[in-house]
């Protein structure tokens, strides 16, 4: 059926206007003043109301098996809880486990097109190379994959050699995949790890103190080097360091192709929260650093040297023993207890994906650090953009998917687990009073949220193959 959304406000990354959209077969097919609804057309009222483009969310883990349990939320759980948050595109990683990586692909087609509730794409973690796979990374395209993951840590488990992050850079720039890289000096690690079990150290701010922030800040100075040598576009996710916007900083005053994205908790949290009696709440790595990182990294964003906020959602139980209720019935999955006697043990990753929208319009809109255009340019339209699914998702056009967000400003929310709607036993952001929040959500035109109904359902989810050689910015 069509549908005319009238009287509200359009944000878009560049432009604020009053304007009504009219919406049939999925997509936005007319922008203007005074849409006639014909018979038959659903009209919903927006006056007072912005119109956001459905939010894209470029790094979150569903389903992803880790220290012997796995993460909360599935690819349904994960996407129901993206949308309440008003973000209608997710991009997941692919786990590279088995030969040949299409393999892979096809076992992670298996867990989540039959779940999806919101579109979705994947990217395809390198955490081996040898010459098969190699040959392998350029069809990647043909699964409509246009970005692999690199590692500077996690050693015989998911790190890459330089030697071997240069051959990837290359392969995937000649054939327009981008390469993304997560940052941390992987040796460093291994033995302020073992020296710190060594003395008995067990606790979660162990976690962060033997992951050190100068580890990030070279292995981003490696890698835009390497970027550099192998003429190749390079993004740098969950970026948590002062010294690593500087290092991105430098490298685009080079006119290098490179991009960075960070996350909220790392721009409104620091590693004290590691201390306290729950601290294991907040272990994800790269791990929170200090009030100094907060405010670069915000400035990072402000001054257009950041240009994604995606969240790396990878959320887990804090006490899996005890059920909670989902839908009407009771789960518990192993999680951040897991951990308790050693902070090795702790899964990392937190829930965060629902949040993202509105704790970063609350914090960062609210307080006039950045306007609703720059709101919309890093959660919705430069993540489209860098990920080649722009103009499809990430504006509001005619053309576009009818991915719509009617954000009410002026709602204020007392925000928490009950609210955000994560598989999960906590909230990072319990207790804190938002304003700005979500009040429908349509996905290609359908409301799948309204108010504090769900309305979508698992499996109206599209897999969104993406283009190569997509926008540099
Ligand atoms: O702690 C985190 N971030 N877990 C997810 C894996 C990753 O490196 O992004
Ligand atoms: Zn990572
Ligand atoms: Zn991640």
């Amino acid at each position: 059926m069509a549908l005319i959304i009238h009287g509200g406000t359009l944000i878009t990354s560049a432009e604020t206007f009053q304007a009504d959209i009219r919406v049939e077969r999925e997509k936005i097919v007319e922008i203007g003043t005074n849409l006639k609804a014909e018979p038959n057309t659903e009209v919903i009222n927006a006056k007072g109301k912005m119109i956001l483009p459905g939010g894209v969310d470029a790094h979150v883990h569903l389903d992803l098996p880790m220290f012997g349990t796995v993460s909360s939320d599935d690819h349904y759980t994960g996407m129901k809880a993206a949308a309440f948050g008003g973000t209608t595109t997710v991009i997941d990683f692919v786990p590279q486990e088995v030969t040949p990586l299409k393999a892979n692909i096809d076992l992670w087609h298996h867990k989540a097109d039959a779940k999806a509730a919101v579109d979705f794409g994947f990217h395809m973690n390198i955490t081996h190379l040898d010459d098969q796979v190699e040959k392998e990374i350029p069809q990647l395209v043909k699964e409509g994959i246009s970005s692999i993951k690199v590692f500077t840590a996690y050693n015989n488990r998911l790190r890459l050699q330089d030697g071997d992050i240069f051959k990837a850079l290359r392969i995937a720039s000649g054939t327009g995949i981008l390469t993304m890289l997560h940052a941390e000096n992987g040796d460093v690690i291994d033995i302020l790890v073992k020296e710190a079990l060594k003395s008995g150290h067990t606790s979660p701010s162990w976690h962060a103190r033997t992951r050190p922030g100068w580890g990030a800040v070279e292995s981003v100075a490696r890698g835009v080097a390497l970027a550099a040598m192998a003429e190749a576009p390079l993004y740098i996710v969950h970026m948590n360091m002062a010294g690593e916007v500087d290092q991105l900083e430098y490298g685009r005053q080079q006119k290098l192709p490179i991009m960075g994205e960070t996350c909220p908790q790392y721009l409104f949290f620091t590693e004290e929260e590691l201390e306290k009696p729950d601290g294991a709440k907040w272990v994800c790595s790269p791990p929170l650093r200090d009030l100094q990182d907060n405010q670069r990294l915000q400035e990072g964003l402000q001054k257009g040297i950041i240009q994604t906020l995606s969240t790396d959602h990878c959320s887990f139980f804090y006490d899996g023993t005890k059920p909670i209720n989902y839908e009407g019935k009771p789960i518990a999955i192993p999680g951040k207890e897991l951990g308790k006697d050693d902070f090795t043990k702790i899964p990392n990753g937190l829930p965060g994906v629902g949040d993202r929208l509105p704790v970063f319009w609350t914090k960062m809109v609210g307080t006039g650090k950045i306007t609703a255009n720059q709101f919309v340019e890093f959660t919705s339209t430069n993540p489209a953009r860098i990920f080649g699914l722009y103009p499809r998702k990430g504006t509001l056009e005619p053309g576009s998917d009818a991915d719509i967000v009617i954000w009410d400003p002026e709602r204020t929310v007392k925000y928490g687990k009950d609210v955000a709607q994560h598989r999960t036993d906590y909230n990072l952001y319990e207790g804190w009073e938002l304003k700005g929040f979500p009040e429908k959500v349509l996905l290609r035109g359908k409301v799948i949220v309204d108010g504090k109904n769900w309305l979508g359902r698992a499996g109206m989810g599209r897999f969104l193959p993406r283009h190569v050689f997509s926008r540099v910015i």
